[in-house]
């Protein structure tokens, strides 16, 4: 199966052709689920002693598995954090597969670690953080959250007094799933701010107040939301930056989702204080356009971060050998062996210039902006509360959690569209509503309608 005989150069061209297609279709397919049952009848098993061969293999997933997928740069695919990986950035995930470059050191990725670098230089100096900041491309905001929260902890655990203490983190009801779950991997408790806007520095000065003297002792990190993945909404990272200051907290922005936005012009104040971070979260595979997976772990320090994460054994002390010293991405973050997924953005930076990512990412802002226009013009319909970013709540007048829900799957059955419900709460408890979080630029105000339409009385 190492052999390259004509099969292997067939089926390359195979391959090549569907990722033109692919690369090149604006309006792919809305695919749903199957059961895996169903999956199962129709596919057969596929791994055998002989092998299927790569033909059937591919057509059975390009007619069969590929439709029960969802394609996340569908222009009607509001759901969840959508994506749109630039068509460059999806060219150069097939470059950097092609390339088998490991990502863990120099001594072996020097030259796609450097291209990961300058992408990364851009993203630092977007957060406007200070001269020594640097940071790393992990699988997602999970992970990056995950290497923040360790190096955070094992900078507190310095202190002889820390080191057997079960840590605490501040973080606010807005703050992403993986922050809780998170919290649990490294074991520390988490109390949270019940602010359902933006958390302010008084909601986290009047939290800390409120703690006992031995969760006082305990605490040693905050985490804000720079841009909620429920609402968009930007905690006040200016006023928690001083409050983090002044206790002597580490301070972590998980800016997964909102980051792209730092280099919008138009909400760039809003993220003011970011640059006070002692870490800062940014998934460039949300609102940055790269493929999956892509995240990225900024520290203010990245000493505390190699302090923390690197790993040592002696099959891996030739690395520390001259010529070989440079940045080993692998020292920063939670993982060792890694792919260098920060090289699709790297390589559509370089294409397309920072301008154009400025434009696309400020069309995403003002299509939220337009549907917020076009929600007020239609009776049966009312805004939660004004877009943040690029998230729109509002509500259908009259109808139950239920009729979201069959709204929904209606939608995605027709193949129109996915966009999902959350909950926000109102002083009568927690509401049911319609989310729309815009990333693509290929969306338009005919995508809008069309979703829109179906929610007519
Ligand atoms: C604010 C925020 N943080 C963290 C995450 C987790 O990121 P990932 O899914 O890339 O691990 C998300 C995902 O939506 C998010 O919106």
């Amino acid at each position: 199966m190492h052999n390259i005989d004509i099969g292997v150069v067939e089926m390359t061209l195979d391959v090549m052709k569907y990722a033109i297609n692919r690369i090149t279709n604006i309006s792919p397919t809305l695919g749903k689920p199957k059961k895996e049952e169903e999956l199962y009848k129709l596919v057969g098993e596929t791994i055998t002693s002989k092998g299927i061969g790569g033909e059937r293999a591919f057509e059975l997933f390009k007619d069969i598995l590929l439709p029960a997928t969802v394609p996340i740069d569908h222009p009607r695919h509001l759901a969840f954090v959508p994506a749109a990986p630039t068509r460059a950035a999806v060219m150069f995930d097939l470059v950097t597969s092609a390339s088998s470059i490991h990502g863990a050191y120099w001594m072996e990725g020097a030259g796609g670690i450097f291209c990961e670098n300058q992408a990364m230089k851009w993203l630092v100096s977007l957060a406007g953080m200070p001269a020594g900041a640097f940071g790393v491309f992990t699988s997602g905001g999970t992970a990056a959250n995950l290497s923040a929260m360790v190096t955070a902890r094992e900078h507190w655990r310095k202190d002889a007094a820390n080191r057997n203490k079960k840590g605490l983190i501040i973080a606010s009801i807005g703050a992403h799933s993986s922050i809780k779950a998170m919290a649990q991997v490294i074991d520390a408790e988490l109390i949270l701010v019940d602010s359902q806007e933006e958390m302010t520095g008084e909601d986290l000065e009047s939290k800390i107040n409120s703690l006992d003297t031995s969760q006082r002792e305990r605490l040693f990190a905050v985490v804000a939301t720079g841009g909620t993945t429920n609402a968009g909404i930007i905690d006040d990272l200016e006023g928690i930056a001083q409050v983090c200051e002044d206790h002597g907290l580490w301070y972590h922005v998980d800016a997964a989702y909102g980051g792209g936005a730092l280099v919008a012009d138009s909400v760039r104040h809003h993220f003011n204080g970011i640059e006070k971070a002692d870490s800062i979260t940014i998934d460039p595979h949300k609102w940055l356009f790269s493929p999956y997976d892509c995240g990225a772990i900024l520290y203010k320090d990245p000493e505390l971060a190699k302090e923390a994460h690197s790993q040592e054994g002696s099959y891996l002390d030739i690395i520390s050998d001259e010529g070989a010293q440079g940045f080993n991405p692998a020292d920063y973050q939670i993982q060792l062996t890694r792919r260098l997924r920060g090289l699709p953005l790297w390589f559509s930076l370089a294409t397309n210039g920072i301008d154009k990512y400025k434009w696309a990412v400020e069309k995403g802002i003002s299509l939220a902006k337009l549907s917020a226009e076009l929600i007020e013009k239609r009776p049966e319909l009312e805004l939660v509360r004004p877009p943040s970013l690029s998230c729109v709540l509002f509500r259908r007048k009259g109808w139950s959690p239920e009729s979201y829900t069959n709204w929904t799957y209606n939608n995605h059955k027709e193949g129109l569209a996915l966009v999902t419900p959350t909950k926000w709460r109102t002083s009568e408890g927690y509401e049911t509503v319609i989310r729309f979080c815009f990333i693509n630029p290929d969306t338009g105000q005919e995508d809008i309608e069309m979703i829109l339409d179906t929610l007519k009385e």
